[in-house]
């Protein structure tokens, strides 16, 4: 076998054992032969640059490439379905569908209505060729590589299943709920804004500039909609019977109905059930079965009379409204929480509901004794919708809070942000045990035998006032204070020590610049090399480096202006932490791209697109997303797009092979 007919039968082995695992929950290889396959598909891809092929199992993992999205008209306008919310109106739907199809049999689809976001995805001769976002139902965004990396979505479908030459097939992106869990737990480790629910996590990441971001998030994607000349047969059931066969994944709670009580049940039945799918749904979609029938129902402007959805009620209960406190965050931002009688709730007893930020509470118009009403819906925490009868009266008006709960500073709010903030960051108590908290986290200074509770408590006690007074603590003070036994006062104070030999990239992050999130704070360590230079940074310099925009380059500027900063990062270098990158780090860069904007395009033979990228940072200069007057010059691998090609042309910006590029930084 040649090397070229090798490639071909590890892509389509690879295709397979990905459907056997992320589809069938079955595998049939040890997770070590299929990594096996696939690191031995890449040295062969490496080698056979004319073979690229985006539909390659080895493009799962994404690039780091900066995507644009081109606008792309969709071939038939994405339409919404009219939403129903009572039995009421499910029927007057039933009614409706009956008269218009003169009384003639048929048939409903019953299926869930999942809460993400719709894609249309193409496929010609079963190969995915476009993933369309739904845009404005006319237009959308081609969000093509970013849909690649979605395991469950099948890149190339197996031959002979019986697919047509080419369709469109629509369904949902979703962020399923551990998924959901665990990038907000990783999101409040680095001090950045939570997702509010799964649907907006998978919107932000589908159109995540990045795609190997979005191929780490977990998304899966459900399909539900088969178009196109050629498909299978006149029902919507079997046809997604048929694309089931072909690699999609699609719902298995599917279901026939054949008359209006059939309907009632389904929806009875998965009002309930739907609490234990992995992914988020919110209502039930139903659908005449038959094509032939849905033609001849049609569509008014906006959506199909064929079909309609039942949204789900987000569970709501009434309670009585005692006193709203105000919680300091780690930043300083100022939450309302309202405390409230104790009530039943999708299963849990609720006694707190947020209140988001001073313009909703105001809104609501709360007073003290008011009957509220809480809902849980696809946020995770409760939250209160409105009241539900009008205020008795006399009761006093709970208004928002202008001094700090908890130092009495004066609140502030920034531009362009919703919350209220106390400023005060070296004097008040939450932010200070935050921050604490924060420096000695598992990804900072990874002090893990000082948990949260110990940090506050030493602060409560006097021994810490800050980060840095860690490094002076003493083994008698810690024996006498509370709550620590000689063993754990060993192991912290060897974790203390031990932290100083971690990287400078990590110090920078534990530090708690506002923004500077562990990803930011590596690619600084890595483009200023010090503590020392990055403190002189201006603003033209810091947004230089690759990722960092204005504001985060603002905060840095703002961070090393404030006196106090300066002191406390100048005693953890007094007191022995990493300020600057390792002499290994140091030796390998140079200035030889200084100043450079450099285009990564096409596919390598020496090195991927990332090691490339890491080069051009370790020799001072910039990876840029597009071209453009200022592009330096372009490294260009085997099969560069078209349009690119075009463009570098048009502005005379020199186009460079990978030999020349490793000559040029004395890389071999
Ligand atoms: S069918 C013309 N089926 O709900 C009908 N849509 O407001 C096309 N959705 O934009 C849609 N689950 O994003 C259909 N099983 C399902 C669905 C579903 C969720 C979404 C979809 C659509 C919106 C309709």
């Amino acid at each position: 076998m040649t090397e070229q007919e090798q490639i071909l039968k590890l892509r389509e082995e690879l295709h397979q054992h990905n459907y056997n695992y992320y589809m069938l929950n079955m595998p049939t290889i040890s997770d070590k032969d299929f990594d096996m396959m696939m690191h031995q598909l890449q040295d062969l891809e490496k080698l056979h640059p004319e073979m690229a092929d985006p539909n390659s199992p080895t493009q799962r993992v994404g690039s780091d490439l900066n995507n644009e999205f081109a606008t792309v008209k969709h071939k038939r306008p994405m339409l919404s379905l009219a939403n129903t919310y009572n039995k009421q109106e499910v029927s007057e739907f039933y009614e409706r569908v009956k008269d218009g199809l003169q009384d003639a049999p048929f048939q409903i689809c019953c299926e869930l209505k999942f809460d993400g976001l719709s894609i249309s995805l193409h496929y010609e001769k079963g190969s995915l060729v476009r993933a369309v976002t739904r845009g404005d139902g006319t237009q959308g965004d081609d969000v093509t590589q970013n849909v690649r990396t979605i395991r469950t979505i099948p890149l190339q479908l197996p031959q002979g299943s019986g697919y047509p030459d080419e369709f469109e097939i629509r369904g949902e992106v979703l962020m399923p709920w551990t998924s959901f869990e665990r990038l907000n737990k990783q999101r409040a480790e680095n001090e950045e804004p939570l997702f509010a629910n799964p649907r907006n996590a998978a919107s932000g990441t589908l159109k995540s500039k990045n795609s190997s971001v979005v191929a780490e998030r977990g998304l899966d994607a459900y399909l539900y909609y088969l178009l196109g000349e050629g498909i299978p047969g006149d029902g919507h059931y079997q046809n997604m019977e048929a694309a089931k066969k072909w690699g999609f994944q699609v719902s298995k709670a599917m279901k026939l109905a054949n008359s209006l009580q059939d309907i009632y049940d389904y929806i009875e039945y998965w009002d309930t059930e739907r609490k234990n799918l992995p992914v988020a749904t919110d209502g039930i979609v139903l659908k005449v079965n038959s094509l032939a029938q849905q033609r001849s129902l049609g569509m008014t402007a906006k959506s199909p009379r064929w079909a309609i959805a039942y949204k789900f009620q987000a569970e709501q209960a009434e309670t009585t409204l005692r006193q709203v406190v105000f919680q300091v965050g780690r930043t300083g931002a100022i939450t309302p929480v309202a405390n409230m009688d104790p009530i039943q709730l999708s299963g849990t007893q609720v006694r707190r509901a947020t209140l988001h930020n001073a313009d909703v509470m105001a809104q609501l118009d709360l007073h003290i004794g008011d009957r509220i009403l809480v809902e849980k819906g696809g946020e995770i925490i409760p939250k209160v919708v409105g009241k539900a009868c009008p205020t008795e009266p006399g009761s006093p008006r709970i208004n928002f809070i202008t001094r700090c709960p908890a130092c009495g500073s004066k609140l502030i709010r920034y531009e362009g942000e919703a919350a209220f903030y106390c400023p005060n960051e070296t004097g008040c108590p939450p932010l200070i045990v935050g921050k604490i908290e924060h420096f000695v986290s598992r990804k900072a200074m990874n002090i893990f035998s000082l948990g949260p509770e110990m940090v506050e408590s030493y602060y409560k006690q006097g021994l810490i006032h800050d980060a840095a007074d860690l490094y002076t603590l003493k083994e008698r003070q810690l024996l006498n204070a509370e709550g620590t036994n000689k063993v754990s006062v060993n192991n912290i104070l060897t974790g203390i020590e031990e932290s100083k030999n971690v990287p400078f990239e990590r110090v920078l992050f534990a530090i708690g610049i506002r923004f500077v999130g562990e990803i930011a704070a590596k690619s600084l360590a890595r483009y200023f090399g010090s503590m020392e230079n990055l403190s002189t940074a201006t603003l033209e310099e810091l947004t230089q480096v690759n990722g960092i925009g204005d504001v985060i380059a603002r905060s840095v500027i703002k961070f090393f202006a404030d006196e106090r900063n300066q002191n406390f990062v100048n005693r953890l270098k007094e007191y022995g932490l990493q300020m600057q990158i390792s002499q290994e780090q140091q030796e390998a860069k140079s200035d030889r791209l200084k100043d450079m904007s450099i285009v990564i395009s096409g596919v390598f033979a020496h090195h991927s697109r990332d090691e490339y990228k890491t080069m051009i940072e370790k020799h001072s200069g910039k990876n840029v997303g597009s071209i453009s007057g200022k592009t330096s010059f372009i490294l260009a691998g085997e099969n560069m797009g078209p349009s690119k090609l075009e463009k570098a042309q048009k502005l005379g910006v020199k186009i460079m092979d990978e030999d020349e590029f490793l000559q040029l930084v004395g890389e071999e």
